[in-house]
């Protein structure tokens, strides 16, 4: 089994955007985390800040027979019907990731237009949400 684990704008500069809410470790940190954590799962990293190529990506990975998505689709969850119709149109599973508490912030990012598209999300705890979404697509 493949997991595709995609992250949206501005998260290729983890580490040094508004570190306080996002901590200090960066996109390559959580790379190597998981891929130590997770040795014998296949797992498939993208960040784009553009919503047309992290939609071609999720096509890509479908074409592909990976169907177990961890996303964190940035500032896209609250805007972008466009990457919510490819999640459901592709029958993707998808856990939605995000490392801070959304609830806990400015009103606009307590919505998102995927959960409803989604198996279920994680919020606020930081970068160890996308080890505990791998956790459960393996484990479902
Ligand atoms: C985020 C939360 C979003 O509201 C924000 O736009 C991000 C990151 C998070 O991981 O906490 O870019 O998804």
């Amino acid at each position: 089994m493949t997991i595709g684990i995609m992250n949206g704008p501005n998260l290729g500069r983890l580490g040094q955007r508004t570190p306080e809410i996002y901590g200090s470790r960066t996109l390559a940190d959580l790379e190597s985390q998981l891929r130590a954590k997770f040795p014998e799962t296949a797992l498939e990293f993208f960040q784009s800040n553009h919503e047309g190529a992290l939609i071609d990506c999720l096509e890509s990975w479908h074409d592909q027979g990976i169907r177990d998505v961890v996303l964190n689709a940035g500032a896209l969850t609250h805007q972008s019907y466009a990457l919510r119709d490819a999640v459901e149109g592709l029958g993707l599973r998808v856990v939605e990731v995000h490392i801070s508490n959304v609830y806990r912030r400015e009103p606009f990012r307590a919505h998102s237009l995927l959960a409803a598209v989604t198996a279920g999300q994680i919020s606020g705890l930081g970068l160890e949400g996308y080890a505990l979404a791998v956790q459960f697509l393996l484990a479902t």
